[in-house]
């Protein structure tokens, strides 16, 4: 059995951070589900592809979306990889992000990339970063860990991530923004946000990243 440990809980709780430290330091495969989640909708976007006519493009997007990850150097974003390209800044803005929220709670969408998440599960291991992947997408998975923070910090961490892309954004659109996500995503009917039965939460507000991953290896 190939081991593998999800990371589940709203924007800006730290996931990519600490899914990143993780995959490092044990050498394990990488899954960003959010990425993915990401490339999609842009590859959607550039193909002119709704959800209207995605039945009819299913094949030619079967084929073509293979998207990779490269966990990269700690305090930058994991890289994300499709067709040839390093696509890394082009899915990270809030503006594919709210489009991608729209995307992802649709049945259509999240029935198509179930399978794109599990072939990442290869040896040695993964690090599975998302909202359900101890929920729905690894429900076998040993490890399961929760990550909250309160959405003030979580909206503050988003800030400093943009700002660091170049991008200047107002904390407060910021805060609201992340508010109708969560809400979004929490409130939709097909794998919501919840904790899994048996995932440990922790709220990481407080926390700095080292002392995260010290938290999760005392669960390990
Ligand atoms: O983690 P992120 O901000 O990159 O995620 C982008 C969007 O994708 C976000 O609105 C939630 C959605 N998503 C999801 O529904 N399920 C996942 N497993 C991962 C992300």
């Amino acid at each position: 059995m190939i081991p593998v440990i999800t990371i589940d809980g709203p924007s800006g709780a730290g996931k990519g951070t600490i899914a990143q430290m993780l995959a490092i330091e044990l050498n394990w495969n990488i899954l960003d589900s959010g990425a993915l989640y990401r490339t999609l909708a842009y590859f959607m976007k550039e193909n002119s592809i709704g959800i209207e006519n995605f039945e009819e493009n299913h094949n030619m997007l079967k084929t073509r979306f293979k998207v990779s990850f490269d966990p990269g150097t700690p305090g930058e974003p994991v890289r994300v990889l499709f067709e040839n390209q390093d696509i890394t800044s082009i899915v990270r803005t809030e503006r594919m992000a709210q489009l991608t929220s729209d995307l992802a709670a649709e049945p259509t969408i999240r029935e198509f990339i179930k399978p794109c998440q599990r072939e990442f599960m290869t040896p040695p291991g993964l690090i599975a970063d998302g909202r359900d992947m101890g929920t729905v997408i690894f429900p076998d998975a040993k490890h399961k860990i929760f990550l909250t923070a309160s959405a003030e910090e979580r909206a503050k961490r988003r800030q400093t991530q943009l700002k660091r892309q170049g991008l200047e954004v107002n904390m407060r659109s910021l805060l609201l923004e992340l508010e109708e996500r969560d809400r979004k995503d929490t409130d939709r009917e097909h794998s919501p946000l919840v904790p899994a039965d048996d995932s440990i939460t922790i709220d990481t507000t407080n926390l700095d990243p080292e002392g995260v991953v010290r938290e999760i290896k005392n669960n390990l």
